[in-house]
């Protein structure tokens, strides 16, 4: 450890490193402490985040500047947070992954801000002065270029970082990219490849009984307890007393697998209380509170995206007091997250797209993989993929256990994305003339990659028409964003999606609307998609349902293949506005747990942006329907709750039980006695609710 200094030393000598790995020292010889901009590509678990630690205890103890750390995925970022915040108690860390509106003035005292990276592209937006002091930009799971949804954010944040700090020292981390020397050579960087892991893992294919390592390991024969493959393989996992993550492709798959485990699992002492936490983790539990409870009671758990932060901690921490077993969950589990996983099974290797099933790439194979086999946990992990027949095991064997990560391409090329961020450029008043829009798109790694500059010109001057058009943007000497512009830039939506906000608003003063046309028309939207699918014993409600409602509708396109779709959409969240009850909904609408929480908080923040352009447009009345219906939207309530759901600890189930015993009023509340309160919503909230209405705990008992 000579090439580092005394002081960096003795700070990670105190969390007992006592020798560099291959990834770090071959990172510090060249150059990471001399402002190098490195891509550190070497495996899971092989060390990558003290790399970034030594960068930037360098940049912090020499006081070059700021350090911004991005994660893919809040959960990760929470855990660097809590990782570093114990590990550098002398550094100010701050953890940012709140809504893109957030404001954190705090942020400028900090030296080191981990976020997400759809977080660090809002704080960018925000126009923060900080954000010139950043010396130091960590890029965690940077093949993340790669992915359609959120390659783009990640390829402009960086862009835009490095035209901001000239000086500015970029540190890529990824275990799985096919051409790292592209990456590097667009960032100008040093590549750091390494093939060294701290702990052997091994591959292999699960069929017929036997995994297979293809002779990397003596094959192991499972002994039959189940006769389902997927389930056989987790029960054998936890009869050997060790842990298991089981990946398949959707959120309704990860509860199914993980009820089906529970079925054949004893409820176990130590995780019943995590039960009770998991299922009191939202003031009032849901449905799938109460499911996710009663599988953890018997030390399984499933995880995805539809689950409250809150709880998905939980359910990692409980795996890694070994309270939970195995973990069922969606792709999103396998980034970067450190947990003890014996073994990763992958039971999915294909996933439903746009053009039916395709096969997952290498590259999120090896991430789900690299889960297993961690230091700290285990002499050696397994990861395995599961084959019906000897011809899927051959292929399986070739392409994963064999193939190499595909290379990463830029996905930045694609319309809806180059004018959410043209907008945005040109809002912050960072690109105001066409050249340097130009030069700006000429120094992203799409133009690098493809080369093709012409093309890309073209491109980016026609979304800077269509946002001329739109009215969000004024060309003159300079190229200025208008008030309306910017708030939708500021807003995250689609500039598309805002001007058919913005053509149907203007209707709407002209023509009769209620609140289901306005639900009906951000079912229109394409960030309400995918919408629901009608199915054939459906058509006569849905039919029913459209003759209804038509003739307030802002946006009729009946014609469209979409049209019954969207009417479905709309009576969904109709259902959930008029209090109808979450099991219900799902039943009835067929739409599994976790997307209806997910529809929900997309159709609140559409509300609001509908009612934020709308009082930009002085539209008065439109803007108050909109933010009711956000507000109503946002808790799943009729309009006459709207006063109880203010109160904190007031949901929507005990909003409708005050109201119903006639208790409509915060001045009501207020002198109502509080034994009655209680009866009706619990001690804990009733008390609180007297607090918050100003009345002290001491003076409670003269009521
Ligand atoms: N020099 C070292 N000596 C001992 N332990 C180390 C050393 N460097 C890292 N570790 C430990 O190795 C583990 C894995 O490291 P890390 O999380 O950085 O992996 P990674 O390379 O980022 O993998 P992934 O691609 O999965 O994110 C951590 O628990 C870390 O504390
Ligand atoms: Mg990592």
């Amino acid at each position: 450890m000579h090439r580092i200094t005394q002081v960096i030393r003795s700070l990670i000598e105190k969390q007992g490193i006592k020798e560099l790995r291959p990834a770090q020292s071959k990172a510090l010889d060249s150059g990471l402490l001399k402002n190098k901009n490195l891509i550190v590509c070497t495996p899971t678990s092989s060390g990558k985040t003290l790399v970034a630690e030594l960068a930037f205890l360098n940049h912090f103890l020499n006081k070059k500047g700021k350090t911004v750390y991005t994660c893919p995925l809040k959960a990760l970022a929470a855990e660097k947070y809590r990782n570093f915040k114990r590990k550098y108690p002398e550094m100010n860390i701050s953890l940012s992954i709140g809504d893109p509106e957030r404001k954190e003035p705090y942020l400028a005292q900090s030296d080191l801000i981990i976020c997400s990276n759809e977080r660090f592209d809002s704080l960018l937006r925000q126009e923060s002065q900080w954000v010139n002091e950043v010396s130091l930009l960590v890029v965690d799971e940077i093949h993340l270029l790669n992915d359609v949804s959120r390659g783009p954010t990640l390829e402009i944040l960086i862009t835009l970082s490095k035209r901001i700090n000239q000086n500015l020292q970029v540190l890529g981390l990824s275990a799985t990219i096919g051409n790292p020397e592209e990456l590097a050579s667009w960032l100008n960087a040093g590549i750091i490849l390494d093939y060294w892991r701290p702990v052997e893992l091994y591959k292999g294919i699960y069929s017929e009984g036997e995994i297979d390592f293809f002779n990397k390991k003596e094959n192991i024969k499972l002994e039959e307890i189940s006769e389902d493959p997927v389930i056989n393989l987790a029960l054998t996992t936890i009869k050997e007393g060790k842990q298991a993550l089981l990946f398949v492709n959707t959120r309704r798959s990860a509860e199914a697998v993980a009820e089906k485990l529970s079925h054949r699992s004893k409820s176990e002492e130590d995780a019943i209380q995590l039960s009770e936490k998991i299922e009191k983790a939202l003031i009032n539990p849901t449905e799938q509170c109460k499911k996710i409870a009663e599988i953890v009671k018997k030390g399984i758990a499933f995880h995805h995206a539809g689950l409250v932060q809150k709880q998905k901690e939980l359910i990692e921490e409980g795996f890694k007091d070994k309270k939970i077993k195995v973990i069922c969950c969606t792709p999103t589990l396998a980034l970067g997250i450190d947990l003890p996983a014996f073994r990763s099974i992958v039971r999915d290797v294909k996933r439903f797209g746009s053009l039916g099933m395709y096969y997952l790439p290498v590259l999120e194979i090896q991430q789900m993989f690299g889960r297993a086999g961690r230091p700290d946990y285990d002499e050696y992990g397994e990861a395995i993929l599961i084959a019906k027949n000897q011809d899927e095991k051959e292929e399986l064997h070739s392409h994963y256990l064999k193939g190499k990560p595909e290379n990463i391409y830029s996905k930045l090329a694609v319309e809806p994305v180059l004018r959410t961020y043209l907008l945005s450029l040109i809002s912050i008043n960072f690109l105001t003339t066409k050249e340097k829009i130009l030069k700006f798109f000429d120094e992203t790694f799409w133009a690098f990659q493809f080369e093709d500059r012409e093309k890309l010109h073209h491109i980016a001057e026609s979304m800077l028409y269509l946002l001329k058009d739109y009215g969000f943007i004024e060309i003159n000497e300079e190229i200025r964003a208008t008030k309306l512009g910017k708030r939708v830039s500021q807003l995250y939506i689609d500039p598309y999606t805002a001007n058919f906000l913005i053509q149907n608003l203007y209707k709407a003063q002209t023509h009769d609307y209620n609140d289901f046309s306005l639900i009906h028309l951000i079912c229109n939207t394409l960030e309400i998609r995918p919408l629901l699918p009608v199915r054939s014993r459906e058509y006569g409600d849905i039919e029913a349902g459209s003759l209804q409602h038509q003739d307030y509708l802002l946006y009729n396109d009946q014609f469209s293949e979409d049209y019954l779709n969207s009417i479905k959409t709309a009576l969904m969240f109709n259902s959930w506005l008029n209090e109808a009850t979450e099991e219900l909904i799902m039943k009835k609408y067929n739409i599994p747990p976790g997307e209806l929480k997910y529809k929900v908080d997309k159709a609140a923040w559409l509300l609001y942006s509908l009612q934020e352009i709308a009082r930009i447009l002085n539209y008065t009345e439109t803007a108050r329907n909109a933010k009711s219906l956000n507000v109503r939207m946002k808790h799943g309530i009729k309009e006459e709750l709207l006063v109880l759901i203010q109160l904190k600890g007031i949901g929507r189930v005990k909003a409708r039980r005050l109201f119903n015993s006639n208790i409509r009023t915060l001045a009501h509340l207020k002198i109502i006695n509080l034994e009655v309160l209680k009866k009706l919503i619990g001690n804990k909230t009733a008390v609180s609710i007297k607090e918050q209405l100003g009345i002290s705990i001491g003076s409670l008992k003269d009521y």
